[in-house]
């Protein structure tokens, strides 16, 4: 097999694993509705198969459909996730049986393909890519439902580096055009793409994400209680949803707790806020006397190396993420406190833009200039418009080949089960800059 081959058979092997430990649980957990805005775990087991059978084994393969008859059940579009558990889903034995059965077939596949033709689809490992960057992106939705379930022992935890003083609080992006989105990347998705110029004024950016400790001051402050600090709609839904602090936060006895896969916890004040929606955290920037920064100021922060002259895959470089460089991938099911990660840093001195959390943007899920949909229109064209926020950068949950300076992520404003927090901007001053 070709080093490229090998890659990708450890790749799906290694989305396999997480996806497998997160539904070894009871069958009464797999099957149950955690929350009406997710899916029955058991439903994202079997849709990954099916999602792998579909693109490998039929669009890429060219074989015979194994299950044609489970295709609806597991379409997305066909059923938001509120429906899904009426569903008459395969039982938790099956929904492993088949997703191996898939597999083996796809690593045949595999073995068989010819990675240098210049089919779209297979060039360069492209569909191979697409699946196994789609597992990664359910076992964090799987996460996210186990955090939701609210039960104890389901999710391992881990050692992280510790934090150091933070040093400065921001870091200064000279004004000045940055190529943002990707033409070469060979598993960018199409929202990424094509390569394109923006031109950005100078401006500060956080140097690290928002602490939970700093957002606790915006809650003491009574930030909650006060709509000047708010969007319109943002207010709305804090009043109508009464909505108090970030998702799993309570105060007890005058300090702020949380729950953490099914236990409670004091709040650690150095750890990046999660859980927080957009209408949040556009709330926070406003108090702190800041904004959240555009997509395009966060990825050029991220990865714009203005000595070079180029972007970068990822802030330190084109390195891929090693334990050193970013808390990814489930090393323990939390965030890393601020400071780290100093060798994770961007050009500009940034740190922790990959992983911790997902960072919210101020910016609209919008096709870059050029936009071609690839492979299928519902993997990014049907959502742009005005209502899904950019998020950037992954999270601790995020599998490190699952993100990267250009990746997009969306969500609705409201939405807060996602592992999202956020860093503040500020337009430079004349003499600062
Ligand atoms: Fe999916």
């Amino acid at each position: 097999m070709s080093g490229l081959k090998e890659r990708i058979a450890a790749e799906l092997e290694a989305g396999r694993a997480r996806s497998l430990a997160y539904t070894d649980v009871d069958d009464e957990v797999l099957v149950r509705q955690h929350s009406p805005i997710m899916s029955p775990l058991v439903w994202d087991l079997a849709h990954v198969g099916n999602y792998e059978e579909l693109w490998v084994l039929r669009e890429a393969g060219g074989l015979t459909p194994l299950r044609p008859e489970i295709d609806e059940m597991y379409d997305a579009f066909a059923h938001p996730r509120g429906e899904r558990p009426a569903l008459p889903l395969l039982h938790p034995d099956e929904a492993r049986a088949y997703i191996a059965g898939v597999r083996g077939r796809v690593l045949d596949v595999l073995d068989a393909a010819d990675l240098s033709r210049p089919d779209p689809l297979c060039s360069q490992g492209l569909v191979f890519g697409l699946v196994m960057q789609h597992e990664h992106q359910h076992d964090e939705t799987m996460l996210a439902t186990l955090q939701l379930c609210g039960l104890p022992g389901l999710v391992r935890d881990g050692d992280l580096p510790a934090g150091r003083p933070a040093g400065a609080a921001e870091v200064l992006v000279p004004a000045g055009p940055f190529i943002a989105g990707t033409g070469t990347l060979p598993w960018a998705y199409d929202n990424e793409r094509p390569a394109h110029r923006v031109d950005l004024p100078a401006y500060w950016i956080d140097r690290f994400p928002v602490t939970c400790g700093a957002y606790a001051a915006f809650l003491d402050d009574g930030g909650y209680e006060d709509p000047r600090w708010w969007s319109p709609g943002g207010w709305e839904w804090r009043v109508r949803r009464e909505v108090r602090a970030p998702l799993f936060w309570t105060r007890e006895a005058g300090a702020w707790w949380r729950t953490r896969f099914g236990r409670p916890e004091p709040v650690p004040a150095e750890e990046p806020v999660q859980h927080v929606s957009w209408f949040e955290a556009d709330a926070y920037a406003r108090w702190a006397g800041r904004r959240l920064p555009t997509e395009a100021e966060w990825e050029k922060a991220c990865g714009w190396d203005p000595r070079a002259g180029r972007a970068r895959a990822y802030p330190w470089g084109d390195a891929e993420p090693g334990p050193r460089h970013a808390n990814l991938g489930h090393r323990a099911s939390r965030p890393a406190p601020v400071g780290a990660f100093p060798s994770g840093a961007s050009p500009c001195g940034a740190e922790q833009m990959i992983g911790e959390v997902w960072e919210w943007t101020s910016s609209c899920f919008l096709p870059y200039p050029g936009f071609r949909a690839f492979p299928y229109r519902q993997y990014s064209e049907v959502f742009f418009g005005d209502h899904y926020r950019v998020l950037r950068g992954g999270s601790w949950a995020t599998h490190p080949s699952a993100v990267r300076t250009t990746f997009r992520n969306w969500d609705l404003p409201h939405r807060r089960q996602i592992f999202a927090g956020l860093r503040c901007a500020r337009p430079a001053a004349p003499g600062e800059a």
